[in-house]
């Protein structure tokens, strides 16, 4: 048996897995948020320790079975959040999360000590509030008794990593979302760290995701139940271990996953693609490769606004069923999904969301499926960049919310003029963290034979010409609303 732990924003989801790839036991255990001020966003590095050690004790002892049987252990784990380290690795101030967005000034210093050019040659990937290196700066600027201190900085799984077995390291996937990793030589840049006044020391030792780092220690073995031979592997980002646990590990291969936010991500050989920062390009947690990546803000969160607004007493299902009978289009009627905001291809935080062409014969009906539309093509954007840069993509796996009714899994095959296919049973990236240890035990030559044991297609859907020609027009109209409401939020 191995073990994934995926440790998310809201919660720890603890897999174990079997050599065929089945989940034989599941846990979650949750913990709170800090949001002090409107736009902070912090978790406590305490509670992610405290509740992965009680799940996976919870885990062994309702399983019940052979704890000596668990050869290893591996994570998946939310992106961009620092946590900061004196030299006796102690935790030093609560962690900033991904999803805290006080660093605006950060990210503009950073283009102008590095230069917008030169940083997204190094790190791919624009300087976003999100990522890790303008919380670095934040601290440095805004707590200069705390930043004196700072012997190390981690992201959110390599502290639990390090609690678990004592050593401290990064795997590529994950410092691929710092900014201060150069992407396609795998290395710090000294460049960025230098021109920015910070010592290239607190970067952490690098690793590959699938990389055995050490044993359980005899303390958390005690307080677990499982053995103290327990390996433990590196693990990776959550994109990364996502694209994983859904077979994304070959070039073409794209998922389209639509959670709260939305994420299109495609699997890339090389490191030298060059997408000029629009979309995000970050280290695969398989060994030397990597994948693209873009994302819509408010994809489900969308739907969940729709819902709670206007169909309250309604539950998903209800407010979903007999979309499908409404016509491509929904009847003149078009959403765009910037409620908060969007990331790609835009990345802008100040446009917001819009219903247009609305009749008086308009139903809820209607208005569903048009908001499905509108989250659907924001994702066919990234799709599109991904398509401009000479990517071919055929087949789309669709994972997460999105793949949870048939009539919005067509759409996806007309919007995206893409093959759908829907995994027999998806568990993320929770998923990829266990094939990770899965690979890193042995079990298998590489993460490729592993997804051929562990994955399973089980529906497909076909575009429909007719279909897809109507969308493409809608698409080109979809997009002119962008251009044309942002003076209305400016
Ligand atoms: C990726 C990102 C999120 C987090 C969520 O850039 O910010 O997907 O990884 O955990």
């Amino acid at each position: 048996y191995v073990i994934g732990v995926d440790l998310g924003t809201s919660a720890v989801k603890l897999l174990l897995v079997n050599k065929s790839g089945e989940v034989v036991k599941e846990v979650s255990k949750d913990y709170p948020l800090i949001q002090e001020k409107t736009g902070y966003s912090e978790q406590n590095p305490e509670d992610w320790v405290r509740q992965t050690v009680a799940g996976l004790k919870q885990l062994v002892t309702e399983w019940n079975g052979d704890a000596s049987s668990i050869e290893g252990l591996s994570f998946s784990g939310q992106m961009h959040g620092l946590v900061l380290l004196n030299d006796r690795k102690e935790v030093l101030r609560n962690a900033i999360l991904w999803n805290d967005t006080r660093t605006t000034a950060q990210c503009q210093e950073i283009y102008e000590k590095v230069g917008k050019e030169r940083f997204i040659e190094i790190t791919k990937n624009l300087a976003l509030e999100g990522f890790t290196l303008p919380k670095i700066l934040w601290v440095k600027e805004h707590e200069p008794e705390v930043f004196a201190n700072v012997s190390t900085f981690v992201l959110p799984k390599d502290y639990v990593r390090y609690r678990l077995t004592g050593a401290l390291h990064m795997d590529y996937s994950d410092a691929a979302g710092t900014s201060l990793l150069d992407i396609e030589q795998k290395e710090w840049s000294k460049e960025i760290c230098e021109l920015l006044g910070l010592n290239v020391s607190i970067c952490p030792a690098l690793v590959d995701s699938h990389e055995n780092v050490g044993k359980i220690t005899k303390e958390i073995a005690e307080q677990t139940g499982l053995s103290d031979t327990t390996d433990v592997f590196a693990g990776g980002a959550d994109n990364a271990c996502g694209a994983i646990g859904s077979g994304i590990l070959s070039e073409g291969k794209t998922f389209a996953s639509i959670g709260t936010s939305g994420v299109v991500l495609s699997y890339e050989p090389t490191g030298d693609k060059d997408y000029k920062g629009k979309v995000h390009y970050f280290n695969h947690g398989e060994e030397n490769a990597f994948y693209a990546m873009g994302v819509t803000l408010s994809a489900g969160h969308s739907l969940t606004w729709f819902k709670n607004t206007f169909a309250k007493e309604q539950d998903f299902n209800e407010l979903l069923d007999g979309i499908g009978n409404v016509p491509v289009g929904s009847n003149g009627l078009l959403f765009t999904p910037y409620l908060v905001g969007e990331r790609t291809p835009h990345a802008d935080s100040q446009i917001r969301a819009s219903f247009i062409g609305m009749d008086s014969s308009h139903t809820i009906k209607d208005f569903t499926r048009a908001v499905l539309e509108g989250i659907t093509f924001s994702l066919n954007e990234s799709i599109a960049i991904f398509r401009e840069n000479g990517k071919q993509i055929d087949t789309i796996y669709s994972i997460g919310g999105g793949a949870k009714n048939k009539d919005w899994l067509q759409m996806q095959a007309d919007i995206f003029n893409a093959q759908i296919v829907k995994l027999k049973s998806e568990q993320g990236p929770g998923m990829g963290a266990a094939m990770l240890a899965a690979y890193g035990s042995g079990w298998f030559a590489s993460l490729k034979e592993c997804a051929d044991q562990f994955l399973e297609d089980a529906e497909t859907y076909q575009p429909i010409p007719e279909n897809v020609d109507k969308y493409q027009s809608l698409f080109k109209l979809y997009r002119d609303v962008y251009k044309q409401t942002t003076e209305l939020n400016q």
